[in-house]
């Protein structure tokens, strides 16, 4: 009888645990109740684009009834690394990650998952493993694509003008995007080259011999003046510069600016950008750098956001992409957002028309 008495006490404990086949709705206030510990791993403070990131996802989780452990990492893999042990230690259940390298989180990811926490990679693929469960990011190629089509719009190269001089810049070689940045600008830039519409004065252009560690301002600053020294001293003119990004452009025009340029006998190239960040956008007002990608934080933050939700209800997470981005290890189900160009006519409509910036943050 006892026997019986437990056995039947055990089943109803059981059934009870397992809701008893019902479906459970998981509202906000349950998600408070419980361990809702969401860990965001952010690369840096320092660029104002991971910066926004980071509080743009904290607010929107938050609001959304779940705790946040942010934390940046001052772009120093190891400190990367042991933020992310820790989170895993406070038990979080889901990891957001915006790798500094995307090849060093292999051992740290796997830990998350044998502790049964979903990664999702942020904006940047983490590499050669299988156990990073979705990735949300921007089109990193058509990131690219943007940048090609505004030199070849600028340039009239349609139309056949040309030649004209041009210098490229790449992104971090430990940043799988700037691959993709890279190889999307050339999809539009690479005809006119071979043409010899587009001329390398420098004759650099092999990703690796442009490309710049870290995304480091000062590092661009250094390649231009090493390129303005070589092979531009003399008079040669130099038409355009193609920067993935504007912490590489900031350098550019830093070296540019000390080179004498900005006058009417020689006047800035045209220079392209990506994340319209607020130094940046000033140079477009002022007629230093011609253009940026702007790739709305906030939008990847509600997708993120919205993943994070779905992962947490036991559901999919919605994606659109599931061919492009292969880590070494599998194929990463993605979901891409839309990336824009911004030059001086269209930035108030599309950065303070939108409340990104206020007209005042600009001046
Ligand atoms: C991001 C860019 C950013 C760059 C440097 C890339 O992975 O996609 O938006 O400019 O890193 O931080």
């Amino acid at each position: 009888m006892k026997r019986l008495l437990s056995t039947m006490l055990a089943v109803i404990l059981m059934l009870s645990l397992m809701g008893c086949g019902e479906t459970r709705s998981t509202s906000t206030s349950d998600l408070k109740a419980e361990n809702n510990l969401v860990g965001v791993a952010m690369p840096t403070q320092s660029l104002q684009r991971w910066d926004g990131d980071g509080r743009n996802m904290k607010s929107q989780l938050e609001a959304k009834g779940y705790t946040v452990d942010l934390q940046y990492a001052n772009n120093d893999v190891n400190t990367q690394i042991q933020e992310i042990e820790n989170m895993i230690t406070k038990k979080c259940k889901v990891l957001v990650v915006a790798a500094i390298d995307g090849a060093t989180l292999t051992n740290v990811i796997k830990t998350a998952k044998e502790n049964g926490i979903k990664v999702i990679a942020y904006d940047r693929l983490i590499m050669q493993t299988s156990n990073v469960d979705y990735y949300a990011t921007f089109d990193n190629f058509k990131v690219g694509v943007i940048q090609g089509k505004y030199i070849e719009t600028k340039l009239g190269l349609k139309e056949g003008k040309g030649p004209f001089n041009i210098e490229l810049f790449g992104g971090s070689p430990d940043d799988n995007n700037a691959t993709f940045f890279f190889k999307g600008a050339m999809s539009i830039l690479k005809p006119y080259i071979d043409k010899g519409k587009l001329v390398i004065p420098s004759k650099q252009k092999n990703f690796t011999t442009i490309a710049i560690q870290s995304w480091d301002s000062a590092k661009a600053q250094g390649r231009m003046d090493n390129l303005i020294t070589s092979t531009y001293s003399k008079g040669t003119k130099l038409n355009v510069i193609l920067s993935p990004n504007d912490s590489l452009a900031i350098g550019i025009v830093a070296s540019l600016k000390n080179a004498g340029y900005g006058t009417a006998d020689k006047p800035f190239p045209i220079l392209t950008g990506q994340d319209c960040d607020k130094p940046n956008i000033m140079a477009i007002i002022n007629d230093k750098q011609s253009m940026s990608v702007f790739k709305d934080t906030r939008k990847l933050a509600t997708k993120v956001v919205e993943m994070v939700s779905s992962i947490l209800q036991g559901e999919k997470a919605e994606v659109n992409d599931t061919k492009t981005y292969n880590n070494g290890s599998v194929i990463v189900p993605s979901y891409l957002c839309d990336p824009v160009y911004v030059e001086k006519t269209n930035y108030k409509k599309i950065l303070v028309d939108s409340g990104y910036y206020k007209a005042a943050e600009l001046k």
